[in-house]
């Protein structure tokens, strides 16, 4: 399964890789055009400058967190659009191919990573040279000079980063097995902005071939603001869910046999989304999220009743059943737990309407809420406790299936049953069973 959807992936690198020999194909007969005027020495200088910049500005490259998948921002982008522009699709692919080169072998990227990125920047940065120049047929007017070049750039810098963006989409949602149309769609507020300002600082760019090497360095430097503050944004966004997830795992450890609960039900949880496949990119991100710190509301649950070891009063009972309000009142405050913010308040609500805090029954629950409800329900049981022993896999598999349709929605249940049995088929106890039943269905 994992080598079809991988062999899947190389078929799609491959085709981006033609694609962007086919682009730089098309960029040299561009350059043999008649109106393509030769570099001066000048441009050279000018050139190695920005070659020296993309490098520095790809090895400070910032991999925005809203999403484990996003894309690594880099500002490198800038400066292979307005090359393309100025000079020619030749001279952006020549800079996107060899300063991306060049700064990936030195981080030692993976090979296949790699050769994407150089292949997808070498498409950007030759795709948006030669439409601007299909339409401006110069190499040595300012592109900012007259309205028509002007549009012509703004066109072909919403071809960059339409391309770049189309292309990282496809190849990512390839492998992670989701549509590229959702992928491209999770990933545009968290970069949307910041495209927009680099955008505009790559239009000004454009004007380079006026510039002389030394004074490009401060046509850079406003490049400088947007780093600052995307680093910046970056930098808090993952200290509050840092800070978050340590006060979730502090309430773990107040209780020596919930040590690493939270961990595992997010776990879980990200097992059953990818069983049950039908989630969208950004709702999965969201209810993950919201499963690492699902039980952050017992924070405000006194030790008597948390850690109590015999059965708890009505009163102490009520206590407890406030965690799942608690906990969405301080998420509440937090953007980033904007979209799962139902699975923490709902996460103890039952599929038949039992349950709490608000009685929700079925498909009123949010789904969020429902699988967490079984991987927390699943880990609880499977885990030593003060009053119970941990059940085995099998009797937690067990007790799930049990309480379908009253507790569980069934086909979450369904759902996890299927990760349980692929994960411990090869389990001592399940081999006995599978040769004695003569089971030999293959083990993916
Ligand atoms: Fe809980």
């Amino acid at each position: 399964m994992k080598r079809a959807s991988q062999t899947r992936t190389d078929v799609a690198i491959l085709a981006v890789i033609l694609l962007a020999v086919a682009v730089t194909i098309q960029s040299v007969r561009q350059a043999q055009g008649a109106w393509f005027r030769p570099l001066h020495i000048v441009d050279y200088g000018i050139l190695t400058v920005m070659l020296a910049l993309v490098m520095v500005m790809d090895l400070v490259q910032i991999a925005l967190p809203q999403s484990k998948f996003s894309v690594a921002f880099a500002v490198s982008g800038t400066v292979f659009f307005a090359a393309s522009v100025a000079y020619g699709a030749i001279v952006g692919v020549i800079l996107a191919g060899v300063g991306t080169l060049v700064t990936e072998l030195f981080l030692r990227k993976k090979f296949r990573r790699l050769l994407f990125n150089v292949a997808q920047l070498v498409c950007a940065a030759g795709s948006a040279g030669l439409a601007y120049h299909a339409v401006v047929q110069t190499n040595f007017r300012a592109p900012l000079a007259s309205t028509v070049t002007l549009i012509a750039a703004l066109l072909s810098g919403a071809l960059y980063l339409l391309v770049n963006a189309a292309l990282v989409s496809t190849v990512v949602g390839i492998d992670i097995k989701k549509s590229p149309l959702q992928v491209f769609i999770a990933n545009i507020p968290g970069v949307l902005m910041q495209n927009i300002t680099l955008f505009s600082i790559g239009m000004l760019l454009t004007t380079v071939r006026d510039l002389t090497p030394l004074s490009l360095f401060f046509a850079v430097l406003p490049l400088l603001g947007p780093y600052l503050a995307i680093r910046g944004h970056r930098d808090t966004l993952v200290q509050i869910r840092k800070t978050i997830e340590a006060l979730a795992d502090t309430v773990d450890r107040r209780d020596t046999s919930t040590a690493q609960h939270s961990e595992r039900v997010a776990r879980y949880t990200q097992q059953i989304i990818d069983e049950l496949g039908t989630l969208g990119f950004a709702e999965a991100e969201a209810i993950i999220l919201a499963a690492r710190v699902h039980d952050l509301g017992k924070i405000a649950i006194p030790d008597a009743v948390l850690l109590k070891p015999g059965r708890l009063d009505e009163g102490e009972y009520w206590l407890m059943r406030q965690h799942p309000v608690a906990g969405d009142d301080i998420l509440q405050q937090l953007a980033i737990y904007k979209d799962s913010l139902g699975v923490v308040r709902h996460h103890h609500e039952r599929y038949d309407g039992t349950g709490y805090p608000d009685g929700l029954k079925g498909e009123e629950i949010p789904i969020g809420a429902r699988i967490v409800s079984v991987a927390d329900s699943y880990d609880v049981m499977t885990s030593d406790r003060p009053y119970a022993r941990a059940r085995t896999v099998r009797e937690g598999k067990e007790e799930l299936i049990a309480c379908k349709g009253t507790h569980f929605d069934p086909k979450i249940v369904d759902a996890f049953v299927r990760v349980l049995d692929r994960q411990h088929a090869l389990e001592p106890a399940d081999m006995v069973e599978m040769a004695s039943s003569a089971i030999s269905s293959p083990v993916a």
